[in-house]
């Protein structure tokens, strides 16, 4: 097994070998920028992790790794302009710097991109991996209509945001794990329990997410805080909150147009005094016990074990 940084430098360097046409420069510029903004890649890193961890040369799984990571990378684009979100990764998001059209267009390219990567040296895999790949996608197309129908609604369960989460985050990270174990030719029940301790892993992700949408740093996160609270999504703290909120005061706020700084910074007070920020951790902290629970499902080399531990741990308190 490698670490991290070990894998990251793989799938940095076949992103920098990617032959994407010049022309027209309106298609692939923005996908060049993206590609490019790096991001954490903790994707295509699990894909590769796995793939090793079940005894095979990570490279068996490198293209499908990097299917994965451009498919990413396509429902962020999509994803920015449904959130009207400004910056990610530290910069404009393409539809600020381009337009709404070149953000559509160029986010079409890269899933089909990422359909074309997938099935290259897919071998014997092609079809499982195709299943694997595209049962995915539908569910995190699924997530993302329930995260906007939530936007809506006041009355949203956090049994409902857990299943939307699955869905529009959890899944893919599951996916990357299962398709490396996939690649490495290991029996159906390891890639599922590989894809389950992704899951587990991803919803800590996406809980961790959303604290840090609220508390995090915009330098170090990479993108603007408060773009949760201003779109109303239903987040686990929002749910919580409104449930807990004796005054009344939150029921106001949400819906009404006042100011913006003054509805994240009031939001995020009523958070304080119920206590969220520490409570989301315990939970978060409970979904990365349960990651770490299904690798004594696998069998493991003790060197492949702590990799992963390694990175659940470290994903509960990450500020990026
Ligand atoms: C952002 O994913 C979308 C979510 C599922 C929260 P990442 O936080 O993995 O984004 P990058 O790729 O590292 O920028
Ligand atoms: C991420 O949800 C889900 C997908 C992109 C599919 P968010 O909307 O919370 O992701 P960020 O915070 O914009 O990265
Ligand atoms: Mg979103
Ligand atoms: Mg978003
Ligand atoms: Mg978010």
């Amino acid at each position: 097994m490698k670490v991290f940084n070990e894998y990251l430098e793989i799938v940095n360097n076949a992103i920098a070998t990617l032959k994407l046409p010049g022309q027209p420069a309106g298609l692939y510029d923005p996908i060049r920028y993206t590609m490019d903004a790096g991001g954490k890649r903790l994707r295509p890193v699990l894909a590769l992790a796995a793939c090793e961890a079940m005894g095979k040369d990570p490279m068996t799984a490198i293209h499908q790794a990097i299917a994965i990571e451009m498919f990413h990378n396509f429902t962020l684009l999509h994803d920015d302009v449904m959130d009207n979100a400004d910056v990610r990764r530290g910069r404009p998001t393409v539809h600020k710097k381009w337009n709404e059209e070149t953000a559509i267009l160029s986010g079409d390219a890269m899933l089909t991109t990422s359909t074309m990567l997938l099935a290259i040296k897919a071998g014997d895999h092609l079809a499982s991996a195709l299943d694997l790949f595209n049962g995915t996608a539908m569910n995190i197309y699924e997530g993302q209509q329930l995260d906007m129908d939530f936007e809506q609604r006041l009355d949203v369960t956090v049994e409902e945001y857990m299943e939307m989460i699955r869905l529009k985050t959890s899944v893919l990270l599951g996916c990357a794990c299962g398709m490396g174990a996939l690649m490495a030719d290991a029996p159906f029940e390891t890639q599922l329990q590989f894809f389950n301790y992704g899951v587990n892993l991803g919803l800590a992700f996406q809980l961790q997410d959303d604290f840090l949408d609220t508390y995090g740093n915009p330098e170090t996160f990479g993108k603007a805080i408060g773009g949760d609270i201003l779109n109303d999504k239903k987040t686990w703290l929002l749910i919580m909150a409104l449930k807990e909120d004796q005054t009344g005061k939150l029921r106001e706020i949400i819906g009404s147009n006042i100011n913006a700084e003054e509805k994240i910074s009031t939001v995020r007070e009523i958070y304080n005094t119920l206590n969220l920020p520490d409570r989301i951790h315990e939970l978060i902290r409970a979904y990365i016990d349960t990651a770490i629970s299904c690798l004594d499902t696998i069998e493991l080399m003790p060197e492949a074990r702590a990799f992963f531990i390694d990175l659940a741990l470290k994903s509960a308190t990450r500020d990026k």
